[in-house]
């Protein structure tokens, strides 16, 4: 047979590509109970066939930390990527969304090398439902390093978190990687405003998703997640490297959206005594960069849509992105790494799809903004 005939019965690496990806899509298709367990098969079969190991989506309590010479804990740099707020209706009413979570997969996927984790930063579902939320769990399946997930508060106010717990295991967890502590919180708790008004859960769910109808209580860790995170951090010394994820900003930024964690004082009083304390969050959809005392913050992009800022109290060490163009999905959206080093300190990559990346390095954080300053994005401000 010639090599022109044999086409026929090959098939290039795109094309099976996207004859997953295609399989992927129609599998999500009308998701119920069987088809995810199906499509969950093909995606882990899929996996194995690449020589990737599939992992469970249990809470992580492993400690990945490795033991040197002597029991001494190895100290090194490594980088985690992220993908955060995706967001997700059932694909029957959007599959915008759904698209734009498998595209950052692919991005992750695609690194060299591999990410020690990749972190998801909450807000996986639009409105608690167990199909989107099932939809996301289908998706993130794919991603080929460690997957560590956070709640955000479209997760939880369907249910009350029934599902998702179902799906990732306890909102509040803690894993060490390289000597470095790194924390999950549930950010997200909300005083009852349901119960006084007999609020139905799609109605509960709607109040919380609609961030300034003035009903809902602002977020908080609470007293129970406060209580667990000074047990968690017990006997360990200022000197432990230490990173917090939390899905909304563990400072008060804008009561009004609820950019705000209303207990976000007592949550910084615990974290003081540590030298150097790095927190990470979701729900801004936006580059956020903050500084108070001992705290650096970073915010995660999105990967459905960008926020505006805040029409107050956005941090000064913000480097800020021009307003998206409207017209481009895709604008203003993105994922990202870190690049942390051993002391917990790190540099901080948005991979903003459409624009060039923008890297906030550690020298930029403990200088004040006075080094490193990154490039500003100067394409047009919509
Ligand atoms: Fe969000
Ligand atoms: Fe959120």
């Amino acid at each position: 047979m010639s090599d022109r005939k044999k086409p026929l019965g090959f098939k290039s690496i795109e094309t099976k590509h996207e004859e997953e990806r295609v399989s992927l899509i129609q599998g999500l298709h009308n998701l119920d109970r069987r088809s995810f367990l199906k499509v969950s098969a093909a995606a882990l079969g899929a996996a194995a066939g690449l020589g990737v190991t599939p992992h469970s989506f249990q809470p992580v309590n492993v400690a990945w930390a490795q033991a040197g010479p002597g029991g001494a804990v190895k100290r090194e740099q490594f980088r985690f990527a992220y993908i955060s707020d995706s967001h997700l209706y059932e694909r029957s009413l959007n599959d915008r969304f759904l698209n734009a979570l498998m595209r950052a997969v692919d991005d992750v996927n695609a690194m060299d090398p591999q990410p020690d984790f990749v972190f998801f930063g909450g807000d996986l579902a639009q409105l608690g439902r167990a199909k989107e939320l099932e939809t996301g769990a289908a998706i993130l399946k794919n991603v080929k390093a460690p997957l560590k997930v956070m709640v955000g508060e479209h997760d939880w106010y369907f249910d009350m978190g029934e599902k998702w717990k179902s799906l990732f295991g306890a909102p509040q967890y803690s894993f060490d990687n390289k000597g470095v502590h790194c924390v999950v919180l549930n950010s997200v708790v909300e005083k009852d405003f349901w119960t006084e008004r007999k609020l139905t859960p799609e109605q509960r769910m709607g109040t919380v998703a609609g961030l300034d109808n003035g009903v809902q209580s602002p977020f908080s860790v609470g007293d129970e997640g406060r209580r667990w995170l000074e047990d968690d951090l017990k006997g360990r010394g200022a000197d432990t490297p230490l990173i917090v994820f939390s899905h909304s900003p563990l400072y008060k930024l804008y009561r009004n959206w609820n950019f705000w964690t209303d207990d976000a004082e007592q949550v910084q009083a615990i974290l003081r005594r540590f030298n150097n304390v790095t927190v990470f969050h979701g729900h801004t959809h936006q580059l956020l960069t903050n500084r108070i005392g001992n705290i650096n913050f970073h915010g995660f992009l999105s990967t459905a849509w960008p926020w505006p800022y805040a029409p107050q109290g956005l941090p000064e060490m913000t480097i800020q992105m021009g307003r998206p163009d409207p017209f481009n999905p895709h604008d203003g959206c993105g994922n990202g790494s870190a690049t942390v080093y051993p002391d917990a300190l790190v540099d901080k990559v948005y991979n903003l799809w459409n624009r060039n990346p923008v890297t906030i390095t550690r020298k930029y954080m403990t200088t004040k903004g006075q080094a490193d300053k990154p490039v500003v994005p100067t394409l047009r401000s919509y």
